[in-house]
């Protein structure tokens, strides 16, 4: 159905085109009778997909990235999607705008977006009252950002402002420090800086008795070196790493689009996030969770992130390009494949090809 609406979807401007499927999932959830021909449609289950990471239980390792649902108005309607686990912001204290329009661009030759949305949300409190209109049966995370206007040296009370006011209402937090569109967020991948803020947040967990995972969401562009040089307070302060955000890179790309400012996301990511994924799971020996996003279009592409080591998947650009159809896809290819290898579960798979030293 994707097929015969993407034409039409596709000569509207981006933003535009994404506020009208909002809308869609907005009507949806005022008819939760449709729910069940919703699943049927989308959601594929197999319990070979099922695992349980960190006391959470999760359906199916494919989850919804950031950016999709930035103020929590659709959750309940993504959760008949299919998604193992949806992530919904980021969320800022403040509401703000984000930057000026267009901010989102198709690169349809290269399967791939920019954006340059800069945090737009509603504010930490009316998208905590949105989330809390519905019971999730999957696991409901937020990505926390911060304010535009936030003086420099305060922002890190911005992310702990944010995951205060949340910590009762979701599954699991990122902390995305990775965004390109708000200035100089990208500082807190420096080490000193970056250490300010472990420091800051384990203060935070352990007086305010934090009881859910809390994710750390880094840039594409770090290097391996830099990758190496924050894992040890990485380990220590949070509770998995996501890799990664989008990139300022432009190498290789064919569209117009590519002089736009901002993230490039979708498949020119892949290569790029599966090397990083294999060196944090060769440097944390397999014992630290890695949740793997960027440029996963197929059942292939996910199964080579989660050999190379994530345990858990987020997609987001594919889905704008293939339709929602792609979740489901994805899982059945998924379980197919393991299937025809005679694995048990799709945690047999996590990491085999650092421990069978196939380099990505
Ligand atoms: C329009 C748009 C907005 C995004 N907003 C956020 C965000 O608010 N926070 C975040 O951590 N990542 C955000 N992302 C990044 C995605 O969550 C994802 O990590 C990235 O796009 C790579 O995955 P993909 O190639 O499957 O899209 C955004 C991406 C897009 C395309």
């Amino acid at each position: 159905m994707y097929k015969l609406i993407k034409p039409l979807l596709f000569k509207i401007e981006p933003e535009k085109a994404h506020g009208l499927t909002i809308d869609a999932l907005k009507t949806l959830q005022k008819f939760p009778m449709l729910y069940p021909v919703v699943d049927q449609l989308f959601t594929y289950r197999n319990p070979i997909l099922a695992q349980t990471i960190q006391e959470v239980h999760y359906d199916n390792p494919v989850g919804l990235a950031a950016g999709f649902d930035k103020s929590c108005e659709v959750p309940k309607a993504l959760e008949h999607i299919g998604f193992g686990a949806i992530e919904l912001g980021g969320i800022t204290p403040k509401p703000q705008p984000g930057n000026p329009q267009p901010r989102m661009f198709r690169l349809l030759e290269d399967d791939a977006l920019i954006n340059r949305m800069g945090f737009n949300n509603i504010g930490m409190n009316k998208a905590l009252s949105n989330l809390r209109r519905h019971a999730y049966n999957i696991p409901v995370g937020i990505n926390v950002g911060v304010n535009k206007a936030t003086a420099y040296a305060e922002r890190y009370q911005d992310y702990i402002k944010v995951l205060d006011t949340f910590k009762n209402d979701v599954t699991f937090f990122t902390v995305n420090i990775s965004s390109p569109n708000t200035e100089n967020l990208q500082n807190f991948h420096d080490k000193d800086e970056f250490s300010m803020l472990c420091q800051a947040l384990t203060t935070f967990k352990d007086e305010q008795e934090v009881n859910v995972p809390i994710y750390l969401k880094l840039t594409s562009d770090m290097t391996l070196d830099s990758l190496k040089a924050l894992l040890p307070a990485i380990t220590a302060t949070f509770d998995g790493v996501m890799l990664a955000n989008t990139t300022r890179q432009r190498d290789g790309l064919s569209s117009d689009n590519k002089i736009e400012e901002g993230g490039l996301s979708g498949r020119p990511l892949f290569e790029r996030n599966l090397k990083l994924i294999n060196y944090a799971y060769q440097q944390t020996n397999g014992k630290f969770l890695i949740i793997g996003t960027g440029g996963i279009f197929s059942a292939e592409d996910a199964i080579a992130m989660m050999r190379n080591g994530a345990s858990l998947l987020q997609i987001y650009t594919s889905m704008v390009i293939e339709g929602p159809g792609i979740v489901k896809k994805i899982n059945k290819g998924i379980a197919r494949y393991l299937q025809d290898h005679h694995y048990d579960n799709v945690s047999d798979i996590i990491g085999l090809d650092v421990k069978n030293n196939i380099s990505s």
